[in-house]
């Protein structure tokens, strides 16, 4: 298996922690990581560690890692995009680590961050070894959302319209990047994900939930940065050459919000 395939298989939240502190070499490889994220927005994301923190639904661990970016359009998805990167990256050192952007003191961690005014900082993540026993909390939480589960590859990816769902066969040299997006997490696993393959490009859209509605910080933005870190990770590792593109190509999209596309190179 390809080894960003590898992590985005492999990697879930994690919650329970199992109380051991980060050793020096996995701390220093993060703290280097962190440094050097590129993006395809013109944009930084500044990461810091946190010690000393805590969430409701977090055990076993006080170190997290927060982010903070300026505020420009498309931070969100800016921030998913990296912010993801870096939970990957963790996951191959064998780092557990869950998105965090509801259930946290925000005030607590926006004041740990040490925000400018034009700043703000979106999600965190606990950082630590998971433990091999989830808490009772974590099962049940991740039965209430169904965390274990993914909507099919027909419900997320489309063929030249969004009446004509594209089955995994006729995805052909795609289907792995695209296979990647649909495992991604997003916020209370509502996979808002839609994908429109039409000649060469293949262009990312929002379906939002209702109810979800985003203010500047959005979470549902943010799931669409993570689903276009995994496909350009995914590309990138199989030798598909993509180009980066933020111009809607107004096709016909139901009542879905377009977000970015990729250019399919060769
Ligand atoms: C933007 C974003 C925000 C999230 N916020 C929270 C949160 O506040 N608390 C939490 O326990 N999980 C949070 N999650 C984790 C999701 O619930 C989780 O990714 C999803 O249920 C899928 O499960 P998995 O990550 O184990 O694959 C968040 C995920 C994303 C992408």
């Amino acid at each position: 298996m390809l080894k960003i395939e590898k992590s985005i298989r492999e990697r879930r939240s994690v919650r329970t922690f199992d109380d051991q502190e980060l050793t020096k070499q996995d701390r220093e490889k993060l703290s280097e990581f962190m440094k050097n994220i590129d993006l395809p927005f013109d944009m930084s994301i500044e990461f810091q560690f946190l010690e000393k923190m805590s969430c409701p639904v977090v055990v076993g661990t006080d170190l997290y890692v927060g982010a903070k970016v300026k505020d420009l359009p498309f931070l969100n998805e800016a921030f998913g995009y990296a912010f993801e990167k870096f939970i990957l990256y963790a996951q191959s050192l064998g780092i557990g680590t869950v998105w965090i952007g509801g259930t946290m003191d925000r005030d607590a961690f926006t004041k740990a961050m040490n925000l400018k005014d034009d700043e703000l900082m979106l999600c965190v993540s606990p950082i630590g070894y998971p433990a091999r026993k989830m808490s009772m909390r974590e099962t049940l939480m991740r039965k209430g959302i169904n965390a274990d589960e993914r909507k099919s590859f027909e419900e997320i990816v489309f063929e030249k319209s969004f009446d004509s769902p594209m089955s995994a066969d006729s995805a052909n040299h795609l289907f792995l990047a695209l296979e990647m997006v649909r495992l991604a997490p997003s916020a209370v696993n509502r996979q808002p994900w839609r994908i429109l393959v039409d000649q060469n490009c293949v262009h990312f859209y929002l379906k939002r939930t209702k109810g979800f509605n985003g203010g500047k910080i959005d979470m549902q933005k943010i799931d669409m940065g993570i689903a276009l870190c995994h496909f350009d990770l995914m590309c990138e590792e199989l030798g598909i050459k993509t180009e980066f593109v933020m111009k809607d190509p107004e096709l016909a999209s139901k009542d879905f919000e377009y977000i970015a596309s990729y250019r399919i190179v060769r």
